[in-house]
């Protein structure tokens, strides 16, 4: 059974509504960047601090930042296995966790883009609300989706690793769609 996942995607296509869904299923570990920064913030340390202001822009917070809340997760997380949703957000990011895993000798074994029309997924998060969620950041988020993410489709493709995963219909719709995939 594949325990070590990546969810890919623009803002709004549903990667921690799924992953959350994926992870009960399999007992794997969900690890959100996005959530684990709100945490910083909601708990005011000072990396929440600094990251708040740029979630909000919806800029992406800096790498190195990123990178260590990650690499000391998955460092605990050897066993159990794991999803990433939201990380790695550009080639760096990329190349970086390449590198940790293959000294982990942890490889990812799918990388699963959950693609989705700009309109529908706008829609979707301006109904969620969250407090990076209005128009003008949702499609700043999506601009820097299609700027520094994007690239990752084609460094995953080139792997061998890459199912495109259509994100529209209901939650389970999409949820079927990638049980039968995994499977
Ligand atoms: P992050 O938290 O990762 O947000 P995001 O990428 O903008 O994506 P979302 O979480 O908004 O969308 P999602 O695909 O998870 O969709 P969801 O399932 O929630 O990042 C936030 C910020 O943190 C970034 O802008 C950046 O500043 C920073 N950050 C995070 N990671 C970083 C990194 N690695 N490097 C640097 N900075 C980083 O669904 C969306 C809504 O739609 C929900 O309300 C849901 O209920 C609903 N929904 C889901 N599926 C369906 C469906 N099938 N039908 C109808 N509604 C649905
Ligand atoms: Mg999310």
């Amino acid at each position: 059974m594949k325990s070590r996942l990546l969810f890919l995607g623009p803002p709004g296509a549903g990667k921690g509504t799924q992953a959350e869904l994926v992870c009960k299923d399999r007992g794997l570990n969900h690890l959100s960047t996005g959530d684990l920064l709100r945490a910083e913030v909601s708990a005011k340390t000072p990396l929440g601090k600094e990251a708040d202001a740029i979630m909000n822009k919806g800029e992406l917070v800096g790498d190195e930042i990123v990178l260590s809340i990650v690499k000391k997760r998955l460092i605990n997380d050897v066993e159990s296995g794991w999803l990433l949703d939201g990380f790695p957000r550009n080639l760096l990011q990329a190349q970086s966790l390449q590198q940790l895993l293959q000294e982990l000798s942890q490889p990812i074994q799918a990388v699963l883009l959950i693609v989705l029309d700009d309109e529908i997924l706008l829609k979707r998060l301006l109904n969620r609300g969250r407090s990076d969620d209005n128009e003008s950041v949702i499609r700043n988020r999506l601009e820097i989706y299609k700027e520094k993410t994007a690239p990752l489709i084609s460094f995953y493709s080139d792997l061998g690793i890459l199912e495109t995963i259509q994100g529209e219909g209901s939650v389970e719709d999409v949820a079927t769609r990638i049980r039968n995939f995994l499977n």
